[in-house]
C-alpha cells in the first residue's frame, strides 16, 4: 500500500523546499497531500498532476486551527490514514531591531513558524497514530542555532521548533512515531529573494559555510527522505543540519 504524505508549505514558493520534497517523495511512490495559502497552489498542483504524482492540494493556513483540523479531517476521509507529516511552511520576518518589532509582526511569525508545527502535529499525530505509527520531519533553520540580528522573531520561531521536536519524539515513541527536524542553511529558494537583491550582504550570506555556497531544495528534500525513511528507523528527536557546515562556519 502507498504512503500518505502531507506537506504543509508544498507548492507555494516555485523552487522552494516544500515542492522539492514533494518531488521527493513521489519518485517513492507516496501519495502526496499539499496544505498551503499560495494562490500558485491550483496551477502547480495540476503541473504535479500532469507529471503523474498522486497529489491533492489542500486550502490550508498553519497557523489557524480551524484550518489545520479541517486538513486533517479531509485527509481522514478521503485516505483513511497518515503515515508522514512535513511541517514546513514557514515565513520570513521584516528586519528591524528588537526593540522597534511590533507585537502583530513577531506574533506573525510565531502564529506560522511555530504554532503552525505544533497545530500539524496537534492534529496530525492521532492519525499517524491510528494509522500504526509514521514519521515527522519540521523544517526549522540554522537561525533555530545561531543568532543574526534583525531576526528575532524568525530566530526564536526556529529554536522553538527543534524543542517542540524533541517533545513529540518523546512523548510519542512509544506510538513508533518518529520525529525528528531539519535545519537548512541559506538554500536558494525564493524565501532569501529579499536577501539576495543586495549584492554585498549576499555575497557573503552565500558563502558563509565550510562548503562556499548556497544550499538547493533538493540537497534539503533528500535528508528529509532519509529522516521518513526506514533508513533512519533508530533516528528521533534530532535535528540535522543541512547547512553546508554553516553552523561550525
Ligand atoms: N530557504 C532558506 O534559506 C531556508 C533556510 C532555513 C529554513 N528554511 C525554511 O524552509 C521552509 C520552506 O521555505 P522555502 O525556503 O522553501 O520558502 P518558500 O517561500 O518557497 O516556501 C514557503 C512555503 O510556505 C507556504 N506558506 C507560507 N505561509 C503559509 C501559511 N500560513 N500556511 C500554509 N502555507 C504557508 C508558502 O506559500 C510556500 O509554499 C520554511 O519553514 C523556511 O523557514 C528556509
Amino acid at each position: 500500500m502507498s504512503k500518505v504524505a502531507l506537506v504543509t508549505g508544498g507548492i507555494g514558493g516555485i523552487g522552494g523546499i516544500g515542492l522539492a520534497t514533494v518531488r521527493r517523495l513521489a519518485a517513492d511512490k507516496m501519495k502526496l497531500v499539499v496544505a498551503d495559502v499560495s494562490d500558485k497552489a491550483e496551477r502547480v498542483t495540476e503541473e504535479l498532476s500532469s507529471e503523474g504524482i498522486d497529489v491533492a492540494l489542500i486550502h490550508c493556513d498553519v497557523g489557524i486551527e480551524d484550518d489545520v483540523k479541517r486538513t486533517m479531517d479531509e485527509v481522514n476521509h478521503k485516505y483513511g490514514r497518515l503515515d508522514i507529516l512535513i511541517n514546513n511552511a514557514g515565513i520570513g520576518n521584516t528586519e528591524v531591531k528588537l526593540t522597534d518589532l511590533s507585537i502583530a509582526e513577531w506574533q506573525r511569525v510565531i502564529d506560522i513558524n511555530l504554532t503552525g508545527v505544533f497545530l500539524g502535529m496537534k492534529y496530525g499525530i492521532p492519525l499517524l497514530e491510528s494509522s500504526g505509527g509514521g514519521a515527522i520531519v519540521n523544517v526549522s533553520s540554522l537561525l533555530g542555532f545561531k543568532g543574526k540580528k534583525l531576526m528575532s522573531a524568525y530566530n526564536a520561531s526556529k529554536a522553538g521548533v527543534i524543542t517542540l521536536t524533541k517533545n513529540a519524539a518523546l512523548e510519542f515513541g512509544r506510538q513508533n512515531i518518529r520525529v525528528n527536524a531539519v535545519a537548512p542553511g541559506v538554500i536558494d529558494t525564493p524565501i532569501v529573494d529579499g536577501w539576495r537583491e543586495q549584492e554585498q550582504k549576499w555575497k557573503i550570506l552565500s558563502t558563509a559555510n565550510a562548503l562556499r555556497r548556497i544550499g538547493t531544495p533538493l540537497e534539503v528534500a533528500n535528508a528529509i527522505r532519509f529522516l521518513v525513511s526506514e533508513e533512519s528507523s533508530y533516528i528521533t528527536g534530532t535535528t540535522l543540519m543541512v547547512d553546508g557546515g554553516g553552523l561550525t562556519f
